[in-house]
């Protein structure tokens, strides 16, 4: 079979490549000042989903519900305090250390900040083959070539090869580190607000690019974003995360059009329509997002929420089945 990128199959699409089973995250910090005491932040606090190859999974929600920390279990750079993850049906935290290898081959990682992610000493090229010399055993010339034909697939050119970060744009930068990161063909992509940083203009381009590689290579994307104009045009399922939990989750026509919890509902109306008759009613969320190192009893959307009544602060919403979506809130009945 010829090594070309081309030529290797794809994968079953449909087929699940990810589960996550009430996963938990916590950090333990210590509290600077007179009366020091150390505390817990509870960062994740008990997140199941599942993904499958060749969709997106969108993860939303407010900067510092999770969304990072998620990312870092689920590419095995942390492990979670509790739960469990199932990456190609092996579960992570009883794999043996080859297993643990080629789970971390399956599943790779695109960051926010396209200038911060590359290191500026290093040419494009070798950036690209870094990883195949690491976890492979090409030849020089084969890793040449792959680098090259990586290039093309992301929408850069063959003189970039010997280029530096510093001469790219944001947008080309971004298309470098999604390159880099498909050097080993994982089966897994996740991006962390991989757009966030760039222009409106330059957002459409990478995000098309996205598309056509996850078709290409039958990936599965965890797209993680605060930016639900950016996830209506690329998520297959939406799950909005709030403190550390998910509250909705379901797929996307679903969660656009019929949206169910009070949360859902606020972030939608802060989003703009691009069709004035159909101006959503903006929801005010009062206060600010609580802390994670104690987040409110019950429901702990309560003392935000614009329908809060008695068993919120006392009664924990489990996430059940409403339409084709699952919902956490007493409210919700339909
Ligand atoms: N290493 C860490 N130590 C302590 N707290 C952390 C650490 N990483 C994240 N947190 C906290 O966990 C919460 C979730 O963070 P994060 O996952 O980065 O959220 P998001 O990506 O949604 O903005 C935040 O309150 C953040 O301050
Ligand atoms: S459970 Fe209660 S507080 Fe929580 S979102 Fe539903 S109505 Fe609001
Ligand atoms: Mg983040």
């Amino acid at each position: 079979m010829s090594e070309a990128l081309i030529a290797e199959p794809k994968q079953a699409a449909g087929e699940v490549v990810l589960e996550a089973r009430d996963l938990e995250r916590h950090y333990e910090i210590g509290r600077s000042g007179l009366f020091a005491q150390a505390a817990t932040v509870k960062a994740l606090r008990g997140a199941s989903f599942s993904l499958r190859a060749g969709e997106t999974l969108a993860v939303v929600g407010e900067s510092g519900c999770g969304k990072s920390t998620l990312a870092r279990l689920v590419t095995m750079i942390e492990e979670p305090t509790a739960g469990s993850l199932k990456i190609d049906g092996i579960d992570v935290a009883t794999a043996t250390a080859a297993e643990r290898r080629q789970l971390r081959r399956a599943v790779q990682i695109v960051f926010q900040d396209p200038y911060g992610s590359l290191n500026p000493r290093q040419k494009v090229g070798t950036m690209l083959e870094e990883p195949l010399k690491i976890n492979t055993s090409d030849d020089a010339a084969t890793r040449r070539r792959k680098a090259m034909e990586m290039l093309e697939r992301v929408g850069l050119r063959r003189e970039h090869y010997e280029r530096y970060p510093h001469m790219f744009s944001g947008g080309q930068r971004q298309r470098i580190a999604i390159a880099r990161a498909l050097m080993l063909r994982p089966r897994i992509l996740v991006l962390d607000e991989p757009v966030s940083a760039l222009d409106v203009s330059i957002q459409a381009q990478v995000l098309n690019i996205l598309a056509k590689l996850q078709e290409e290579f039958g990936l599965a994307y965890l797209f993680i974003s605060h930016d639900l104009s950016v996830v209506k045009h690329v998520a297959d399922q939406v799950m909005v995360m709030y403190l550390g939990r998910p509250v909705e989750e379901g797929p996307r026509e679903e969660i656009f059009e019929n949206p169910r919890h009070p949360y859902t509902r606020a972030l939608l109306s802060a989003t703009p329509v691009a069709d004035p008759n159909r101006r959503r009613e903006r929801i005010q969320l009062k206060g600010e997002l609580p802390s994670p190192i104690s987040p409110p009893s019950g429901c702990s959307f309560h003392p935000r929420c614009p329908l809060c009544f008695e068993p919120c602060p006392v009664d924990r919403p489990e996430l059940l089945p409403h339409g084709r979506a699952r919902v956490a809130c007493h409210a919700v009945t339909d």
